[in-house]
């Protein structure tokens, strides 16, 4: 079964007919939120709200591994992730649509996997890529036939937030080869790959990051992106349920 992880500005799927609620609490502690069991044009899906619903955790806060196990409990098999992104390269404009097909992981502090002592035997998973192909051809298949231009591939540098970065970070993040930026997309990633989930992301870009132009990055700029591009997100995800 598909789930779908909803990120800033995607706190609840209207539409869903509810087949029913699971419970947030895991053994890995406490979900952001409960997950929703939905159906859509007659097709069950899941939900649950990264930062919780209403939106409550910055990045640094959610417990990724409580939610993919919730997912996982809840009978995913295939998980996409929606998140906001600053654009690093400066042909990812806000409101584009991006499908990355590799990250740079800058957190720290996180509960980054399920391997920490607990859970035996211990896994070293492999993450060379660290998205699912499969899910991916289907993401950008589902914008090609809703007529979307999606940019199929990017390389996602995971940052720890909340704050946004100085420019002289998001250099840096380029000459890694970073060409977009966001808080939530690990150890999300991560931990799916350790459940053996499916895992794909779909990226928002709400802003261009740090310093790739001179204007000051503001709140009022993302949620206006984040509006827009939403709109089209949504069309692709609920395509994507029905093939
Ligand atoms: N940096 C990190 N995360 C983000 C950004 C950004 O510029 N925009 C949206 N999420």
């Amino acid at each position: 079964m598909l789930a779908i992880i909803g990120g800033t500005g995607l706190t609840e799927m209207p539409g869903l007919d509810i087949v029913g609620h699971f419970s947030s609490e895991t053994p890995l502690g406490t979900a952001s939120n409960g997950v929703t069991h939905g159906r859509l044009n007659g097709r069950d899906v899941l939900f649950i709200a990264r930062h919780g619903h209403p939106h409550k955790l910055p990045p640094h806060r959610i417990n990724y591994r409580a939610n993919l196990w919730a997912l996982k409990q809840a009978g995913a098999t295939r998980v996409v992730g929606v998140n906001a992104v600053g654009g690093i390269d400066p042909l990812l404009a806000p409101g584009t649509l991006v499908v990355p097909d590799q990250l740079v992981d800058y957190t720290h502090d996180r509960e980054a996997t399920f391997f920490d002592g607990r859970f035996k035997p211990l896994k070293h998973i492999d993450f060379s890529w660290p998205y699912s192909a499969g899910l991916r051809e289907a993401l950008l298949q589902a914008g090609r036939d809703q007529g979307l231009s999606v940019v199929d591939g990017g390389i996602y540098g995971a940052t720890q937030g909340p704050r946004l970065e100085t420019a002289a970070e998001i250099s840096r993040l380029a000459r890694d080869g970073c060409t977009l930026v966001g808080m939530t997309g690990m150890p999300e990633a991560a931990l799916a790959r350790e459940l053996a989930l499916e895992y794909a992301c779909l990226s928002l870009v709400v802003n261009p990051a740090a310093g790739v132009t001179d204007a000051e990055i503001t709140m009022a700029e993302i949620e206006a992106a984040l509006e827009g591009a939403m709109v089209q997100a949504r069309g692709l995800l609920e395509h994507l349920l029905v093939c």
